[in-house]
């Protein structure tokens, strides 16, 4: 098995060397992660991104597949993207060395034309699926069919469908804390997708056999949220409430949530969606945020209920969660979490599970290196 860091080959030895941890530790690398959406991706176009603290270059070949390479050419390092696209090849815009899209040095318009197998730039697997790009950044071959499947984002599907993404500045498990813990809806989200009254909802957390969590509270008589009364009936009356969240590894979020009358027993065919929160880390302490609402075909919104739909989202997400995010991460700084020895209470039960999960999916991909931290 042959790593590369940088656009090198790295051998066990270099493993060992700090500058590889800062790299490597931490993510899990044998997953796919939504990179960005697909129409980010033109054709003729470069596309550039840090994923995983690795910069990456997206194009898409004339056939409109996809190409993802490490956005760093292997003579001075310098950014690809700064060159051109040449067909389905990337000119270095520093020296003019040509890489083709499985990042093989193909052309050096220097001297003896040679060129070397050392010249080789990272290449990474990537799919189009649900209106975004995925990528494969292990060692592990990428399997397509473990893509998450988001089937609500289907043509056929007769799901409304409201999409959006935010670039926060936190860590993609202090993000993670805050989905899996959606008391925080009760007072971060205070009147807007939860109520304080809730504080005392019984909560529910159980996990597979394949380590998948899920985590549910029971509101029953709540005042209704605003987001929730704009589906349901705008009358602003008592509803049972509850709300659901999956969370699989390495860090893809599905949410069902909603209201109905009290009693009840059932949902309604509106008054509440799934949503779908997919996290990608940008470095340690940045992450790119993609997320969707998918209404049932029941709801009745025309667009300007829609657009407030969205904005009532879009509002708690980057005026509330993101706020409060960036200015934990910066209380966090650098420091670990764990030996900031945080005080744990019930409402933890679900983070603290997904990040010993983390934790271990990273250790074994570390083992199956034959590397110890
Ligand atoms: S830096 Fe790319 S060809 Fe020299
Ligand atoms: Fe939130």
């Amino acid at each position: 098995m042959t790593i590369y860091v940088l656009g090198l080959p790295l051998s066990l030895a270099d493993r060992f060397h700090p500058d590889y941890w800062i790299l490597a530790m931490n993510f899990i690398r044998n997953a796919w992660y939504a990179a960005c959406q697909s129409q980010q991706v033109r054709s003729g176009e470069m596309f550039h991104r840090v994923l995983l603290e690795e910069p990456v270059v997206f194009y898409r070949k004339q056939d409109g597949s996809l190409v993802a390479l490490r956005d760093r050419c292997p003579h001075r390092f310098v950014p690809l993207h700064l060159g051109k696209l040449q067909g389905d090849e990337i000119e270095c815009g520093y020296h003019g060395l040509r890489f083709d899209c499985t990042g093989s040095c193909v052309s050096n318009p220097h001297g003896d034309n040679k060129t070397q197998e050392s010249a080789r730039v990272q290449s990474y697997s990537a799919h189009d699926r649900y209106g975004l790009v995925w990528i494969w950044m292990g060692d592990a071959p990428a399997d397509s069919t473990r893509i998450p499947h988001y089937g609500l984002h289907d043509a056929d599907s007769n799901y409304q469908v409201v999409s959006g993404y935010l670039h926060v500045g936190a860590n993609y498990l202090l993000m993670a804390d805050n989905l899996l813990d959606l008391s925080h809806l009760m007072y971060l989200h205070d009147g807007l997708l939860g109520d304080r009254d809730q504080a005392g909802a019984k909560q529910v957390v159980q996990e597979d056999e394949q380590g998948r969590l899920v985590c549910r509270r029971w509101m029953p008589n709540s005042k209704v949220p605003a987001v929730f009364d704009l589906l349901y009936r705008r009358d602003q009356k008592l509803v049972d409430m509850w709300t659901e969240i999956r969370w699989m590894a390495p860090s893809y979020f599905w949410f069902d949530g909603g209201v109905h009358e009290p009693q009840r027993g059932e949902r309604e065919d509106h008054g509440w969606w799934y949503g779908q929160h997919l996290l990608t880390p940008e470095t340690k302490s940045t992450t790119h945020y993609h997320f969707a609402a998918a209404l049932p075909p029941g709801t009745q919104l025309d667009e300007n209920d829609k657009a407030t739909f969205a904005e009532m989202r879009r509002f708690a997400f980057a005026e509330q969660d993101k706020v409060m995010l960036e200015a934990q991460q910066a209380a966090l700084g650098d420091s670990d979490f764990w030996a900031m020895k945080p005080a744990l209470f019930s409402v933890d039960a679900a983070p603290v599970r997904m990040r010993r999960a983390v934790e271990r999916l990273v250790n074994a991909e570390i083992a199956e290196g034959g590397v110890q931290p």
